[in-house]
């Protein structure tokens, strides 16, 4: 008779050998679409793992298929610095754009020949997981590139995703790397969920990537799990404890072995003619694939030439995607009507017969100005083609007037503001046409809706129907408003229940404290997004500080071009718009920078950090940048004042020097750390005097 010990670890290989069953079966279904077992026998398997569990719940891990669903949802995504920025892709529309970005190449890097892989690019969401010693730990959206949001309990869910990796003979396994893909859905698997969700009463989705996107924003992963998704990934971005790949070709197959779905198809070509044709038959079946994409990604193959060619402005030298022709349809214009936009603009508008373009229903289009109008000359009652290209707001390309039967009608710019009836202005020179009334309730709706927006003040709960009847009911005449609500009056509105309107008091309540760039950018300032925002707020700290700048001084932020420097200045100097900002104030809303290093924005505060040497996951100077934006200041020279130097492969004199002051030498483990925002540990100038003692006499070293 076995002992208990003996008979727990037979349940203990039992249930290791369930586990490894189960994940090569999911392997075979999802990835290699080469399934070996019927479903009932993967469910028996599944359920005999579930009751073993059950029975013996210390034997449960985290990487146990039987973890997928996690059952608790959460209030809202944690964020996730990415300690490698995800970059975005320069577009090439034609065969000359592709032969001039081939031809930088060559320029930069004269002397080499390229070798260049393409494969499909696939119309889905950017995703970067992470391994640590082979076992799942956490995944994120792509969010800005720098910080995702962490939706490692939805990606969990998704079966073409290992929970740990597989290490078939030879392969060693890395102690940390990041993958980074494409959460898609399939056409069919998109299609059946839409008959379900029609079924069930829903709305159905308009296209595979907005319900893919709809499911990884899920809350609940339980409802994440309900929904087809599948990954495919793309590369590397950063390998640990396993020889690196020399080549993207390569990195591919490193991935397949650890058992994920690499980007299907993927080939190499050694000549940019070869690379055209290749896009071209993408182009041509495009239509006939399972799921669906939206160009062809071209990336030099050799990795090292990668690293050589680098980057400009978050877009890699050494990649480009070809976007594939806009999809184009007829349809007819059933009238122009003009909105007013938050600056006073007014935006003429076409409402079209709703026709389907490339699966998405298209019933309106912008039409720009007036000018544009007249230059196509597009009248209501119009045949008119029609196109979308990508996430871009659908365009009339052209009206077809020989389809004319004599019914239609020229479309005139109104005199007067449709919204408040005030006349309307047109500068010069300018093509829009302007309402000047700045009390405009069109304009006020619509900057309020911008100011409570998210990447904005973030107010949750301030809709546009509840913004635009606060703004009828002369609650709001400014967005400095919303923080002086007349609360007693919003009680007596019907439709309104008291417990939306207590989370709105406390959404408002919360977004005084909004970081600077944010409010910055919530002001609705004409030009200034969000990254100029960021780098006004950097340079100025306050909005006090920015107001006081002269015109010059605003010009030379590094970022800021003349054009945003004027519209800031101009911005600051309205009296109207100060009057808002000294409200702002007196309700309580922090003008000043609110960052520092407990907010988590920038947690290297007061850092002072020396790089050198080469490091194997990243490129020095990115890493520094980074670092910078993390608020650590990166410098060149060691000195008494450096924090910590990070020494990577063949460090010379700079390290010395560290060891010789008795700064502490740090390696590439803690850089990576620290990328991912957390604080070194070794004593700084903020932190303990007697450790700081310690570092500079040698000891910490030890
Ligand atoms: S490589 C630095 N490969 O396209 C290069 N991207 O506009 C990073 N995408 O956010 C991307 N399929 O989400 C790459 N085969 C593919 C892709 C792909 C789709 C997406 C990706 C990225 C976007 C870039």
């Amino acid at each position: 008779m076995p002992s208990v010990v003996e008979r727990l670890e037979g349940v203990g290989h039992r249930v290791e050998e369930l586990r490894s069953t189960i994940d090569r079966l999911n392997h075979e279904y999802y990835v290699l679409d080469r399934p070996t077992a019927s479903d009932a026998e993967y469910d028996a398997l599944l359920s005999e793992l579930r009751s073993l569990e059950a029975a013996y719940p210390d034997l449960v891990t985290p990487d146990s298929p039987t973890q997928r669903v996690g059952s608790t949802p959460s209030a809202r995504f944690g964020e996730i610095v990415h300690p490698l920025p995800l970059l975005s892709l320069s577009n090439v529309f034609s065969r000359e754009e592709l032969d001039a970005w081939a031809q930088r190449l060559v320029r930069i890097l004269p002397d080499t020949p390229f070798r260049f892989v393409t494969e499909p690019k696939i119309d889905g969401l950017a995703v970067a997981l992470t391994y640590l010693d082979g076992v799942l730990d956490h995944g994120a959206t792509r969010g800005d590139g720098f910080v995702g949001e962490d939706i490692t309990a939805n990606l969990r869910t998704i079966p073409s995703i290992p929970l740990r990796l597989r290490t078939p003979s030879g392969v060693p396994l890395p102690s940390r790397v990041e993958v980074r893909g494409e959460v898609y859905m399939r056409r069919r698997d998109f299609a059946a969920l839409n008959d379900r969700v029609e079924r069930e009463g829903g709305r159905p989705f308009m296209n595979p990537r907005n319900a893919a996107a709809g499911a990884l924003r899920q809350l609940d992963p339980r409802i994440t799990a309900t929904r087809p998704l599948r990954l495919f990934v793309y590369g590397i971005g950063y390998l640990h404890g396993a020889p690196p790949p020399l080549s993207h070709l390569e990195s591919l197959e490193l991935l397949r072995n650890l058992g994920f779905d690499p980007s299907p198809e993927a080939t190499s070509h050694d000549s940019v003619e070869a690379v055209w044709t290749r896009c071209q038959e993408w182009l041509a079946r495009r239509d006939d694939l399972p799921f669906e994409i939206d160009g062809v990604v071209i990336k030099v193959d050799d990795l090292r030439q990668q690293e050589e060619l680098g980057a400009v402005s978050r877009e890699p030298r050494w990649a480009t995607a070809y976007k594939f022709p806009p999809v184009q349809q007829t349809t007819r214009v059933r009238d122009i009507i003009v909105n007013v936009g938050r600056t006073g603009t007014l935006n003429p508008l076409a409402l079209l017969d709703p026709v389907n373009i490339g699966g998405v229903t298209v019933s309106r289009a912008t039409l720009h100005n007036e000018d544009e109008v007249a230059r196509k000359d597009i009248r209501i009652g119009d045949w008119v083609v029609v196109q979308r290209a990508g996430d871009v707001i659908p365009q009339i390309v052209q009206s077809i007037p020989e389809r004319r039967d004599g019914s239609e009608r020229a479309f005139e710019m109104p005199s007067h503001c449709p919204s408040c009836g005030t006349p309307t202005h047109r500068e010069p020179g300018e093509a829009m046409r302007y309402c000047t009334n700045a009390a405009c309730p069109a304009q006020l709706a619509q900057r309020v809706q911008h100011f409570v927006g998210r990447g904005a003040m973030d107010i949750v709960g301030l809709g546009e129907k509840l913004s635009d009847r606060f703004v009828e009911l002369g609650l709001i005449h400014d967005v400095a408003d919303i923080f002086a609500l007349d609360w007693d009056a919003i009680g007596t509105l019907d439709r309104l229940g008291e417990k939306s309107v207590a989370n709105l008091r406390a959404a408002i309540e919360a977004s005084r404290t909004r970081p600077l760039p944010r409010l910055i950018f919530a002001l609705g300032i004409r030009h200034i997004g969000e990254r100029a925002a960021e780098l006004l707020a950097d340079r100025f700290g306050s909005l006090d500080a920015l107001s006081a700048a002269s015109l010059d001084e605003i010009k030379a932020v590094p970022g800021i071009g003349p054009k945003l420097a004027d519209s800031v200045f101009e911005f600051l100097a309205e009296p109207r718009n100060q009057a808002v900002i000294a409200k702002l104030r007196a309700a309580g809303v922090s003008l000043a920078d609110t960052r520092d290093g407990t907010s988590g924005e920038r947690p290297l505060l007061g850092l002072t950090l020396v790089l050198t040497g080469r490091f194997s996951a990243v490129n020095r100077g990115d890493a520094e940048e980074r670092l910078r934006r993390l608020g650590a200041n990166a410098a060149g020279s060691v000195s008494k004042k450096t924090t910590a130097v990070i020494a990577g492969d063949d460090a010379g004199g700079k390290a010395a020097r560290a060891v010789e002051l008795g700064v502490p030498v740090l390696g590439e483990m803690e850089l990576l750390a620290m990328l991912g925002g957390e604080r070194p540990p070794v004593p700084t100038p903020n932190g303990p005097k007697k450790a700081r003692r310690a570092a500079s006499s040698g000891e910490a070293e030890a």
